[in-house]
């Protein structure tokens, strides 16, 4: 028969969706570069094989899907992506579509998107998050691409995506990259999330002595109130766990570096490219990076004074309050970078509609994303989210406890580098009238750059060199 999708890559992701498509009722052909998993994967299905197609070849599957044919590759991004196209291209006719739905970098998939559009072959670059459950039972998914291939793909994906109180959650973002770069930029601020909650869990158990399972009962309680959110609740939940070997928490047996496989790094090198700085995002990239210097840092500990200065760790009420703020403060450099790169790349996204999109299925889920869906929605002073009047009454009541935990980390040794990295960029919106003044001075002292005047018109130079010093 004819396949209505087909799912090359029956890696986690890949099959998860290929399962997906076929609870939903859809017809999958599906294939895989080492034969021998494709059985396996068909015994995995059960029930759900009659709407399967196994394909040994990629000819074979391209062969069994309707036409125009939309075949989704979940391979490892980078080069296999290329020598994919490479290798399909030849069996495609005008009008199908490839979907690449791994994390890929955007600048590739515009760069694939404008070869194949020449030659009448949609490329769609879509963003999946959710990992593996999301993917089986729900993702969200970021579309970027063409009309035409969102047409095809739109019943299916609306299907198979999660819903928040009924509604899909997946879009068509924009053209050629727009969905891979808005998956990058949720995966930033995912690693900013994780990052700040990891800070809260570093003052707990270095500042005051807690145990993994006090700091996950902590998280736990958080969970229900307006901090809720899918990493809140697996932070609790991997903090509750034991380790079955030595019976100690769970984290406490694993090695403290941590792995990334680059979108993180591709949000704060994209933010920097557009001009914009997404400072919690970098600080928790840095922090992985670091973390992985473990000599380096075993070795410093014992040399390294801290000139510390001994201070008790906030109230509970304290750390939440602060957290609250600083997620806010995270999401709003995020949806900036967003904003930028739209205006840049001539996407028009709608944020409104990407913060829809992220209430269910995604990693990065939360309570706190529900309210930003609506004051993105409406129109923001200065196109600045934290300006909203939403969300001053809570960044009112947040700061004040963001200043109290970073001052005492600050104080005590106790690193928070997101924390300290998003109060910085607050404090630096709040002036008015900043110190860059001064910097623009020594430009102009050392290569005569020149600066504007706040009192007159065009480029002026200083009077270096003929003031007394
Ligand atoms: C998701 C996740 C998922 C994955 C990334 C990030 O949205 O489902 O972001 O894409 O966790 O691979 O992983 P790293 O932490 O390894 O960079």
């Amino acid at each position: 028969k004819q396949a209505k999708i087909g799912v090359y890559g029956l890696g986690t992701m890949g099959s998860a969706l290929a399962l997906n498509f076929a609870e939903h009722g859809f017809d999958v052909a599906v294939s895989n570069r080492e034969v021998d998993w494709i059985p396996d994967f068909v015994r995995e299905a059960g029930s759900l094989g009659s709407h399967i197609v196994p394909c040994e070849t990629l000819e074979s599957l391209v062969g069994s899907l309707a036409i125009p044919r939309v075949i989704l590759f979940m391979i490892p991004s980078g080069k296999p992506m290329d020598q994919m196209i490479e290798k399909v291209l030849p069996l495609l006719d005008q009008g199908d579509t490839i979907i690449d739905a791994g994390n890929a970098d955007f600048n590739a998939t515009r760069r694939r998107f404008a070869d194949l559009q020449v030659k009448d072959i949609h490329y769609v670059g879509m963003g999946v998050s959710g990992g593996e459950k999301g993917a089986r039972h729900g993702p969200s998914m970021m579309v970027g691409g063409t009309t035409h291939s969102w047409q095809q793909l739109k019943p299916m994906a609306q299907a198979i995506a999660a819903k928040f109180e009924g509604t899909p959650c997946v879009a068509h973002l924009g053209p050629d990259g727009a969905g891979h770069f808005v998956k990058t930029v949720h995966n930033g601020i995912e690693y900013a999330d994780m990052q700040m909650i990891a800070e809260i869990y570093g003052v707990l158990r270095d500042g005051a002595g807690w145990s993994a399972h006090d700091i996950g009962t902590m998280f736990a309680e958080w969970n229900k109130g307006p901090l809720q959110s899918y990493l809140i609740e697996a932070s609790a939940e991997v903090l509750h766990a034991v380790d079955p070997e030595t019976g100690q928490a769970m984290v406490d047996v694993i090695q403290d570096q941590a792995g990334q496989k680059g979108t993180g790094r591709w949000t704060v090198i994209e933010a920097l490219k557009l001009g914009q700085s997404a400072s919690g995002i970098e600080a928790a990239v840095g922090a992985r990076s670091w973390s992985a210097d473990k000599g380096a840092r075993e070795l410093a500990q014992s040399i390294l004074s801290g000139g510390t200065l001994a201070q008790d760790v906030p109230d509970q009420r304290t750390l939440a309050a602060a957290f609250e703020a600083a997620r806010i403060l995270a999401h709003a450099q995020g949806f900036a970078v967003m904003q930028a790169a739209s205006e840049e790349y001539d996407w028009a996204l709608d944020l409104a509609e990407i913060a829809k999109i992220w209430r269910a299925g995604c990693i990065i889920r939360s309570e706190l994303l529900d309210d930003l869906a609506e004051v993105l929605g409406q129109k923001m002073p200065a196109g600045s989210l934290v300006l909203s009047d939403k969300l001053q009454p809570r960044l009112d009541t947040g700061i004040p406890a963001l200043r109290k935990v970073v001052g005492a980390a600050v104080m005590a040794g106790w690193p928070v580098p997101a924390l300290s990295a998003v109060l910085g960029w607050y404090d630096s919106l709040r002036c008015g009238r900043g110190t860059t003044n001064l910097i623009q001075a020594q430009r102009d002292f050392f290569g005569a750059h020149g600066f504007e005047r706040v009192d007159a018109q065009g480029r002026h130079h200083g009077p270096w060199g003929t003031s007394e010093t």
